[in-house]
């Protein structure tokens, strides 16, 4: 007779196969294929959908998928790793003691669900008719529209939103200051390269382009594995970096007079140390799981910060990205204490219409945060409080600082 933990043990495993057999939706159906009358778009076939028929914000991956060329698709879809492993997930059996089983995977797909295990609560009989005037934001004493922004991305391309081009980006910084709106904010995504002196021409330019400033990516201390995209045989960016460290970034801040935002916390310690060293700003990012394969989720690192140093998120302003698809997700994280969130691959995929796609992602974007909030019974965007969510389901899985 199998003792009842063996039994219990036996139920998680279980549990677990049903759940590693769940397949992996990369963009969950909202009626698409059916509309379009295809099943999944022939990858890389060429052909553009009509930018009306995009109706969700996964829409635009579909539309992309189709339309770009293996290669180039890849480039911008790649996780690191396993990506083709199991989603997320915890099995939990907190009724035998000792049998705690805790098992998460995957950065690039548990970015995407992680935000699904935060359920929301919703007020009703609230007055929320004026939640359409509270979408504006600040960023470093900046205005903006939305609390959204356009991340950084290598190798890519209105409405005020604050844009952060990438030092790879295809534009050169001057290029990219010369498309920009009037009045448009930038801040300039930089690595540090091999040479200080580099480094330093980074910054005067992006000075003299007006960018106001500068996001140090430091979540690649080495070049990643990503197979999807070596494939494909596309070339990862240079690595040649000089070594990341805080005494970097205080030398850096010496060598500008625009702020520097640390791009690429993880953890509770990482951002304790990001405002001993006076970060401004700090941004919360796995790089969209293209660096790190198994990382935490962004949801799980600002659950992190704000249950062992909720200070931090009066001492600096907590920026964060990855996984973002649905006003929902938007709204969960400002819910606690994030001040703006960012989107890159959705912005990189809207982008195959141009202009007109990047604006109408904006505009589904703003639509979705206003129709949410307001169906949550949120008045004011800007006052959205942990209260509006139930954290109970990720609560276990959160890192306790010793
Ligand atoms: C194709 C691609 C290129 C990227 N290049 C950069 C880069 O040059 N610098 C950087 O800091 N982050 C880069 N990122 C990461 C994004 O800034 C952002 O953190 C990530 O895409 C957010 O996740 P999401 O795509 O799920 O929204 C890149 C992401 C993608 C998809």
């Amino acid at each position: 007779m199998p003792s009842f933990s063996t039994l219990a043990f036996s139920f998680a495993l279980l549990a677990y196969q049903c759940q590693a057999a769940r397949p992996f939706l990369n963009e969950p159906d909202t009626g698409i294929t059916t509309f379009l009358g295809t099943d999944t778009p022939a990858e890389a076939s060429g052909a553009l959908m009509p930018l009306d028929d995009i109706i969700a914000i996964p829409d635009f991956e579909f539309a992309a998928r189709a339309y770009m060329s293996s290669a180039n698709y890849s480039y911008y879809r790649t996780g690191a790793a396993g990506e083709f492993s199991m989603p997320a997930f915890t099995i939990l059996i907190p009724f035998i003691v000792g049998y705690k089983i805790l098992i998460g995977f995957q950065a690039y797909r548990s970015n995407l669900e992680t935000y699904n295990k935060v359920k929301l609560r919703p007020r009703v009989l609230r007055d929320i008719t004026g939640v359409p005037y509270t979408l504006n934001t600040t960023i470093l004493g900046y205005n903006f529209s939305a609390p959204f922004f356009i991340s950084p991305a290598a190798k890519a391309g209105k409405a005020n939103a604050v844009a952060e081009p990438s030092l790879f980006a295809t534009l050169s910084i001057n290029e990219i200051a010369a498309a920009k709106a009037a009045g448009q904010v930038t801040f300039q995504q930089i690595y540090v390269r091999s040479k200080l002196s580099s480094v330093q021409t980074d910054f005067d330019e992006a000075e003299a382009a007006g960018s106001k400033a500068i996001v140090w990516s430091v979540d690649n201390a080495w070049g990643p594995t990503r197979s999807r995209s070596a494939r494909w045989t596309h070339s990862e960016n240079d690595y040649d970096y000089l070594p990341s460290t805080w005494e970097l970034y205080e030398t850096l801040k010496n060598m500008t007079s625009l702020p520097i935002i640390p791009k690429g916390i993880q953890t509770v310690e990482d951002a304790l140390l990001a405002v001993e060293h006076g970060a401004p700003a700090i941004f919360i990012s796995n790089h969209g799981g293209r660096q790190l394969d198994t990382s935490q989720s962004t949801m799980e690192i600002i659950m992190e910060i704000y249950n062992n140093a909720p200070q931090v998120f009066n001492q600096t302003e907590v920026l964060a990205d990855c996984g973002v698809r649905y006003g929902t997700d938007v709204l969960k994280l400002l819910a606690m204490g994030v001040k703006a969130v960012g989107m890159g691959r959705p912005f990189m995929y809207s982008n195959i219409y141009g202009a007109d796609g990047v604006a109408r992602l904006i505009d589904m974007m703003k639509d979705e945060i206003i129709a949410d909030a307001g169906n949550l019974g949120i008045a004011n965007v800007s006052e959205i409080s942990p209260a509006a969510l139930n954290l109970n389901a990720l609560q276990p899985l959160i890192y306790t600082m010793s």
